[in-house]
């Protein structure tokens, strides 16, 4: 298959399945984990440019709030010498692609480092820390199988920006797609969460990756990430985070970049659900708490505004509120966990102040733990989607109902907020599948099951309107991007 899909059962081996969870405890796995506790300074750096000078900046566990390493962060004296460092990786492209396949080795192989690195910077639970590093190794594997036959150029020297809320395989995603294609890449990870991407640059240049070709900058979006979108040397930018940014950037690059110069961006969702009275209510409320709290809510996916259909609402709610009360919330190192902190004192600072000025809107919430960075997982009630002033970025759910006849204006509300990145369907009719699906501008739509977790090579994922440029990450037409433009090749 050419996405090189990773199932638990090939990370771990068939016997440490099963039905809950996997099975991680034993002698050599526990060992690894130990071992990866101590991560320190030492991995951040080493992989970063050569003399990289710039502060130190502490990296925090969110669960606990313990400072796990100290990240020394580049300046843009550090940032003009990697652009100028930067050479393109000059291998033919099957060699190119044999590489990015060892790397995707590796990354399996140091699977409880990567948890645990996961676990401690990024507040990731045991499940979504083994859905991140198998999408990871799916992007490896995937578009070293679509590049590898491939006698196209590459741009030159790229940026790739990403954000702390998949630190590996959105990471991982963005430079396999760059180097597959040959060029030479300053990768800068979120601030948050610099040790992931070090652990991960590490194991690429030890595949084969050569130093010139891939440079990690650590440091603050203001001066490295501005410093990389604002040098005519750079020939494209492929940038993950939120829609404010990114539209940062693309100001930044018009003033300062070739014309033309490409910008992918990923960007940010008000994401909705429409569950009519057909649905399958076990279903619906299943597919509704996963998209809305897995993750602790911190996906771009993740469902932000549930329309449930008048005749049948106040049964599905009710329903919710039981399922969420069964949600665990804590340590992500256990497995039992569900749902893990959010990323920082500064988020959860944020979220809780929205909550408390709508608190009059709750209908549930979920006992939580005091110390962290948690915050409950919260369901309020909503007359619509206009009514969200923005992208919560946590377990919020917020809830409106409609009446049979307002269907089309759902449709329209949801399309009027301009975002497109996700969309949820639960129905029973299979017209109306149709007519909605086609009448929502989204990038990724789903019918009667959840709508976060899109798979590499089998659901390209990306949005519209302000939820991204397209083309969608781990679909056939986002490598093409990072080769120079052809004659006859309409690809720009
Ligand atoms: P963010 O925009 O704050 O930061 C993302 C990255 O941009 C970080 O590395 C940051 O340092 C960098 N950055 C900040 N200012 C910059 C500047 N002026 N110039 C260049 N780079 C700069 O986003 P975040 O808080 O890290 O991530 C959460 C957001 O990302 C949410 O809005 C979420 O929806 C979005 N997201 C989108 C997708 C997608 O595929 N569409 C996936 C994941 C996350
Ligand atoms: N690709 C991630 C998902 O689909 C963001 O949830």
């Amino acid at each position: 298959a050419p996405s090189g899909l990773v199932t638990p059962a090939r990370i771990f081996g068939e016997d440490r399945v099963n039905a809950r969870g996997w099975d991680l405890f034993d002698d050599g796995v526990l060992a690894d984990i130990q071992d990866a506790r101590n991560v320190t300074i030492g991995d951040a750096t080493s992989v970063t440019v050569r003399d990289a000078s710039g502060t130190n900046a502490p990296v925090i566990n969110p669960t606990n709030g313990a400072v796990i390493a100290q990240a020394q962060e580049a300046d843009a004296e550090t940032v003009a010498r990697a652009i100028e460092d930067a050479q393109v990786w000059d291998a033919p492209a099957a060699e190119r692609a044999a590489v990015l396949r060892r790397a995707a080795d590796l990354y399996e192989e140091n699977y409880g480092r990567f948890f645990a690195i996961l676990a401690q910077e990024a507040g990731k639970s045991i499940a979504d820390a083994v859905g991140e590093l198998r999408e990871a190794v799916d992007f490896l594997r995937y578009y070293a199988q679509e590049g590898q036959d491939s006698p196209r150029r590459p741009r030159g020297v790229v940026t790739a920006i990403s954000p702390w809320n998949f630190p590996l395989a959105i990471f991982t995603g963005q430079i396999s797609a760059a180097l597959m294609a040959g060029n030479a890449v300053l990768a800068k990870p979120a601030e948050q969460t610099p040790l992931v991407a070090a652990h991960a640059v590490a194991l690429l240049h030890e595949a084969g990756v050569p130093r010139s070709a891939l440079q990690l900058l650590i440091g603050q979006g203001g001066t490295v990430g501005a410093g990389l979108t604002s040098d005519a040397r750079i020939k494209g930018v492929a940038f993950t985070g939120s829609t404010d940014t990114a539209q940062v950037i693309a100001r930044s690059m018009a003033k300062h970049m070739e014309p033309g110069t490409p910008l992918i961006a990923e960007t940010g969702g008000l994401n909705a659900m429409i569950v009519d009275s057909t649905a399958l209510p076990e279903q619906a409320v299943r597919d509704i708490v996963a998209s809305a709290f897995q993750s602790a809510g911190q996906r771009c996916s993740a469902l932000r505004c549930l329309y449930l259909q008048e005749d049948t609402a106040a049964h599905v709610i009710e329903m919710i509120k039981g399922a969420m009360d069964q949600l665990a919330v804590g340590d992500p190192w256990l497995f039992a966990t569900d749902v893990g902190p959010v990323i920082d004192t500064e988020a959860r600072d944020g979220i809780a102040e929205y909550l408390d000025a709508k608190r009059g809107q709750i209908i549930h919430q979920v006992a939580t733990p005091k110390e962290g960075t948690f915050i409950a997982p919260t369901m309020l009630k909503v007359g619509g989607i206009g009514d969200l002033e923005r992208e919560i970025f946590g377990p919020v759910l917020h809830v409106a109902t409609f009446k049979a006849a307002e269907l089309d204006k759902v449709v329209a509300d949801i399309n009027a907020r301009g975002f497109g990145l996700t969309f949820g369907l639960h129905t029973r009719i299979d017209s109306r599948v149709q007519e909605v699906t086609e009448a929502v501008h989204a990038g990724n739509l789903y019918v009667n099951r959840n709508q976060i977790g899109a798979i590499v090579g089998s659901q390209p994922f990306g949005g519209e309107g302000l939820s991204g440029t397209g083309p969608k990450a781990g679909g056939p037409l986002y490598l093409p991007r990072f080769f120079a433009p052809e004659p006859g090749i309409a690809i720009d």
